[in-house]
């Protein structure tokens, strides 16, 4: 296994698409960690050493970025492990629970750690709105509503594997909320859902509400749609995804036994002891950051011992096993074949 404690951390990023380019931008500014590659059979030039393969590394490396097709997650996690890299693979974690669960165990067998790249539990807005939460400031938290609803460009669906069931906005997009939600309330005992193509028409669901309990009691709701020209999402939110427009607008809404917070406002109501009484209203500054280049640094403390990892592939896997369940739930009853 590698040992680089108190060294520069050696790096390689396999998938130098979308999300592995932002990676690998970020990661070359990062002083603790040296690029010592990347892997995308796809790819003729880069900045640094360029190989085909997981199998044609002939570089020492501590650890990997995966940031390859869901459905290749498991096969490079399983060669990583093989060579002793610890390793932040992209979300979800993998396409199905058998295949999270052979990352699972060739990683222990490896004794490497793991990271899921659910970023958003690096933003500083959620950071900040965790710490809300367990410092009582809305009292227990009872009740939360979400909703993502984005306008995807039509062309977004041109990509042949887009066009069908697995373009379905719950397993792209709202495995981010639904993380972000567990990371808030924990694990979710219970999913129930609606969804439709009423617009699109397409054959995967569009729009919907997914129901969740969790295990501390609270209640959410998550409407989403692909479909909508709203200005409701974490994305537009936060600006946090150069790719969307900012709208500063909350898309979650939580309310406590003591008060209601807005995010990623972090607007906090509070001081009304029934509803005769008019709550109290905080607006505090805008907290924000780069949460790709926060994931990398924890990904680095990870690796060398000086911290748990935030979402672990155990972890990951319980995300994918709601968002599944959501997905399964949506599926609408009629018009989908
Ligand atoms: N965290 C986020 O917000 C976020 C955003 C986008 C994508 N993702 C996740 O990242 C992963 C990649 O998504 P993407 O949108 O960047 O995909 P993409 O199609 O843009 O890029 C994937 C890259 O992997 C390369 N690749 C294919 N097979 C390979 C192999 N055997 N070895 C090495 N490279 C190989 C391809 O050539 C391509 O360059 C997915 O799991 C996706 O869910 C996460």
């Amino acid at each position: 296994m590698a040992d680089w404690r108190g060294h520069v951390m050696k790096l390689l990023i396999a998938g130098i698409g979308l999300i592995g380019a932002r990676h690998l931008q970020h990661a070359l500014q990062i002083p603790q960690i040296d690029v010592v590659g990347v892997i995308d059979p796809q790819l003729t030039q880069a900045e640094v050493a360029h190989f085909a393969s997981i199998d044609a590394v002939d570089v020492e490396a501590d650890a990997i970025v995966i940031a390859t097709p869901s459905h290749l997650h498991a096969e490079h996690a399983e060669a990583a492990a093989a060579r002793g890299w610890h390793m932040l693979i992209e979300k979800p974690v993998a396409h199905s629970l058998e295949a999270a669960d052979r990352i699972i165990a060739a990683t222990q067998r490896a004794g490497v750690h793991t990271l899921v790249g659910h970023h958003r539990r690096h933003h500083a807005a959620v950071t900040k709105v965790k710490a809300l939460l367990q410092e009582g400031r809305i009292g227990a938290p009872v009740l939360a509503s979400m909703i993502w609803a984005m306008k995807k460009p039509d062309d977004y669906f041109d990509v042949p594997w887009r066009a069908g069931p697995d373009g379905s906005p719950v397993m792209i997009n709202l495995v981010h909320e639904v993380d972000l939600l567990r990371f808030l309330f924990g694990d979710a005992v219970a999913v129930q859902g609606i969804g439709t193509n009423a617009h699109r028409g397409a054959a995967r669901v569009e729009s919907g509400v997914a129901l969740l309990q969790f295990e501390n009691g609270v209640t959410a709701s998550i409407g989403f749609s692909d479909a909508t020209a709203s200005p409701y999402g974490f994305e537009a939110g936060t600006g946090e995804n150069p790719n969307i427009a900012t709208t500063g607008e909350d898309y979650l809404r939580i309310c406590g036994t003591n008060g209601a917070l807005g995010f990623p406002s972090l607007t906090l109501w509070g001081g009304a002891a029934d509803w005769s009484e008019t709550p109290m209203v905080t607006t505090p500054a805008p907290v924000s950051n780069v949460p790709l280049v926060a994931q990398l640094n924890h990904f680095c403390d990870v690796c060398n011992g000086r911290a748990l990892p935030l979402i672990s592939a155990l972890e990951g896997r319980k995300t994918l096993e709601t968002t599944l369940a959501i997905e399964a739930a949506v599926a609408p009853k009629r018009g989908l074949t």
